[in-house]
């Protein structure tokens, strides 16, 4: 397989003057792909050109990712300083960001990340393959002062330099108000859904508005993901006839598309895969053969507003559905 020159991969400068590479490996393996797997898909990925990795502690593979990183180190294929390494805090630790910041950090062998998320604005947290309709009876709707104490904490990590940049994900518009008004930190960079079929086109412009760069999950719509999270209204971003035709038209799958709209609209794709073949021609992509304005408008047009990830099993016990996590109506849900 060949290896793309790193430079050749667009960067993005957020307000603190950090650039960050435009797209990055995602690493949740959901219930399919193991540990190991996934730390041996980033010692490759990273030997073929990536430089940004897309961690969470929840995704339970950030020890085997740390041993990955170690071998690099080592080996002297890359030096840390060349990589972008995310991760989250999980929502079982919101009123322990610091611990949970020090067991991510041992887990992956750093001592520093260069972007820290808080993954989920609520404390709820759920066991591993629970049905996604159950309910913990322990989960609360949004709460903005116990958001903005985890906020702090995150503030802290920041301004001591153990994080280089900080942010949000599955976030809000009515939420992002909030926390911008009360901020003594603004986040850098928030992470959520986007793909064509779910562009979220008035959130990115308050963000990009707000000068907060966007990372965009799930960006070929997630095809793979368990069948328990689908639901019968869900589209299929890959097989869209459009998509299939820009795809066409430039000799590559669809998923390929995804991932140039999506970096030449100024949005940072994390795609996953642990197969070498399709994580190469993501990262390839971003550096030859652009979309062509008609093609970029074309994509523009294909947006249903279907949100994959819906959180189900973050609800509360009094919540109606997964809309009440979304504040859709523009205002945040609080029973
Ligand atoms: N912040 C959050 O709350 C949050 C939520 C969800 C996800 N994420 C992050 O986003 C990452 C990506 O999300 P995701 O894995 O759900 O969805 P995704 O990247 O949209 O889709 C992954 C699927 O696309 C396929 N694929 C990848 N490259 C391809 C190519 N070149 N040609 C054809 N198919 C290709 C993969 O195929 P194979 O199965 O054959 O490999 C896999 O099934 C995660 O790994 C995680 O890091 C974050």
């Amino acid at each position: 397989m060949g290896k793309i020159n790193p430079t050749l991969v667009p960067k993005i400068r957020l307000y603190n003057g950090i650039e960050i590479p435009t797209i990055g490996l995602g690493t949740f393996g959901s219930d399919h792909i193991s540990a190991t797997q996934i730390a041996e898909a980033v010692y490759d990925a990273v030997k073929i050109g990536y430089r940004h990795i897309d961690c969470a502690a929840v995704y339970a593979n950030e020890k085997e990712i740390g041993e990955a990183l170690k071998r690099l180190f080592d080996e002297g294929i890359v030096k840390r300083e060349d990589l972008w390494i995310t991760s989250k805090v999980w929502n079982d630790r919101h009123t322990d960001v610091r611990g949970a910041f020090e067991e991510t950090i041992s887990h992956l062998g750093l001592d520093y990340l260069d972007l820290y998320l808080v993954h989920w604005p609520f404390p709820n947290s759920h066991d591993v393959g629970v049905s996604v309709d159950s309910r913990d009876p322990k989960a609360v709707p949004y709460i903005h002062q116990d958001f903005m104490n985890t906020w702090g904490v995150m503030e802290d990590l920041y301004q001591k330099g153990s994080c280089k940049s900080i942010g949000t994900s599955n976030m809000t518009i009515p939420k992002y108000k909030l926390l911008l008004r009360d901020c003594r930190v603004k986040p850098m960079i928030n992470e959520m859904e986007l793909h064509p079929h779910f562009q979220q086109p008035d959130f990115v412009a308050y963000l990009v508005k707000n000068d907060i760069r966007v990372i965009g999950f799930c960006p070929i719509g997630s095809p793979a993901r368990p069948e328990r999270d689908k639901l019968p209204t869900d589209t299929v971003p890959i097989q869209d006839p459009t998509l299939i035709k820009i795809a066409q038209a430039h000799g590559v799958h669809p998923a390929v598309i995804c991932i140039k709209w999506s970096v030449q609209q100024g949005q940072i794709p994390i795609p996953f895969s642990v197969k070498p073949a399709k994580y190469t021609k993501n990262l390839q992509s971003v550096t030859e053969d652009p979309l062509s304005d008609e093609e970029m408008a074309a994509i523009r047009a294909l947006d249903k507003n279907n949100r994959f990830i819906k959180g189900q099993v973050f609800l509360w016990p009094t919540a109606k559905d997964w809309h009440d996590l979304w504040d859709e109506d523009g205002h945040i849900t609080t029973n």
